[in-house]
């Protein structure tokens, strides 16, 4: 290996949660004298963060591992780590099939890296706890944007959506204290961010095991207080749990941002309650009019699952009613993959692949006419746009994204105009995943953000 600091590459699959702990993970070696790789092939250590949310993901990561194998022949000090949410579930299976691997930890002990990293370099340190006791807030994160920041309100899930694996991998749900995130999210604007994601499984079941202290509501109208923040998003609300108060809450905020994604999953009764939805179509139906009706121009978006174990044709047309009914700005669309050990898995009537991938093509192509029609309707409109930078097909061109989270490809020939800079753009064309527009004369808003690249959670300390 060369001499020099250690450097360190993290190769992240699956959702939020595992970018913002990978952002965790880079925040924790960076305090302990790594530098990143500009090449993962060079990494001293490199790191798997997994997800098992769907099959393919297990024959992906033993893919990865067979190659890592292969540049551990070539540099054998390197070392090679495994965490996440396959890990958490795999944890023995790691270790049979892939004995080269250095590390493996799991969802509940992230702050763990470090010291596991230093356990390897006498022999394979493997650590998977059961479940997290108290929030692990106090970790330094090395965020991947200068401007926008991932902030974790709550880990685990206490829901029992009969196919999926998370609370199997995620554990119970933790929430963390409302102070300390509205002091995290106070050190970042400090820092240059002007956008954060809450995340959670269920945001809106947020702060119930605290007692007491601030619930979903609440906080956002306490981060709304934060000075200089422009916009805040979260991620996901439990229909069943979404309620008035939220609701209110998003219409007066300022900084909340007009897009709500609101899992559907299916539109059926019949497959709602053996999913565990503990919703009715009815019910979803009313919380999307009642956050259409209190909130114009907002964006609804969805994750559908096709294919359900016994999902007839009936139950298939009732998701499409409901996504022509609802009018989906987008829709996150997956195949039922049974995971073993969740309920569904166990279920008769698994459908086969042919009829799945049949109704498949179908709600795609709806929703991208609904999605088409729905950006159809903003050309002619001046939005708001946060840049993230050049387009990645047009480098003449910005990228960003509007307060109801579509992106935007647009003309942006003022040099005041960076990353993390707000804008106003009208639109020109609509396309079902992104809009097209130009810089609007006059009503040009540059907020410009001067900013570090490096981001660390002021105050935080790993393990404090
Ligand atoms: N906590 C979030 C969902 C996290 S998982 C929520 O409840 O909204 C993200 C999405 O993956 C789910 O909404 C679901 O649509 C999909 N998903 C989960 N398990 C799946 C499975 N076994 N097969 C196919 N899709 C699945
Ligand atoms: Fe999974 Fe349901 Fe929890 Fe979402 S709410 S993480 S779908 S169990
Ligand atoms: Fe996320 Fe995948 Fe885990 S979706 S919570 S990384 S199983």
């Amino acid at each position: 290996m060369s001499a020099g600091p250690p450097t360190y590459s993290i190769r992240t699959f699956g959702c939020q949660m595992n970018e913002h702990d990978s952002e965790r993970m880079a925040g924790m070696l960076e305090a302990g004298g790594y530098t990143r790789s500009q090449d993962p092939e060079d990494a001293s250590v490199l790191v798997f963060n997994t997800c098992c949310i769907r099959e393919n993901a297990d024959s992906r990561l033993y893919g990865n591992l067979g190659h890592a194998k292969r540049i551990k022949d070539e540099r054998p000090g390197m070392r090679i780590v495994v965490g996440g949410c396959l890990a958490q579930k795999d944890r023995h299976a790691i270790q049979r099939r892939a004995p080269w691997v250095d590390v493996v930890l799991g969802t509940h002990n992230l702050a763990s890296l470090p010291r596991l990293l230093e356990e390897s370099q006498r022999g394979a340190a493997f650590e998977i706890l059961e479940q997290t006791e108290v929030f692990p807030s106090a970790l330094p994160a090395r965020r991947s944007s200068p401007w926008h920041a991932w902030v974790s309100i709550s880990i685990g899930c206490n829901n029992a959506c009969t196919f999926c694996i998370v609370p199997a991998v995620r554990g119970k749900e933790v929430s963390r204290r409302g102070h300390e995130i509205v002091e995290e999210v106070e050190s970042l604007v400090a820092d240059g961010v002007v956008e954060i994601t809450l995340l959670g499984q269920n945001v809106n079941s947020y702060g119930r095991d605290l007692g007491g202290t601030p619930l979903f509501a609440e906080l956002l109208r306490a981060l709304d207080k934060v000075d200089g923040l422009e916009r805040i998003r979260f991620t996901s609300p439990h229909p069943k749990d979404f309620r008035a108060d939220t609701v209110a809450a998003m219409a007066e905020c300022n900084s909340v941002c007009e897009h709500i994604h609101l899992p559907l999953q299916a539109g059926s009764d019949r497959v709602l309650k053996v999913m565990k939805r503990a919703y009715t179509r009815a019910r979803y139906l009313d919380k999307a009019r009642m956050v259409r009706a209190a909130i114009p121009g907002v964006a609804i978006t969805t994750d559908i699952i096709v294919g359900f174990p016994g999902e007839t044709e009936d139950d298939f047309d009732a998701t499409l009613e409901v996504v022509r009914e609802v009018r989906y700005d987008a829709a996150y669309t997956f195949q039922y993959s049974p995971r073993p050990g969740t309920v569904a898995a166990g279920l008769p009537g698994h459908l086969p692949k042919a009829v799945v991938q049949r109704r498949y093509d179908r709600l795609t192509e709806l929703q991208e006419e609904i999605s088409l029609e729905q950006n159809q309707a903003t050309v002619g409109r001046t939005h708001e746009v946060l840049v993230e930078g050049p387009s990645k097909k047009d480098p003449s061109k910005l990228t960003g994204r509007t307060r109801t989270n579509k992106l935007v490809h647009f003309h942006g020939d003022e040099p005041d105009f960076s990353d993390g800079s707000l804008c106003d753009v009208a639109v020109d064309r609509a396309h079902p995943h992104f809009l097209e527009g130009h810089l609007a004369r006059g009503g040009t808003r540059s907020r410009r953000v001067s900013l570090p690249v490096v981001g660390a959670a002021r105050g935080c300390a790993p393990g404090a």
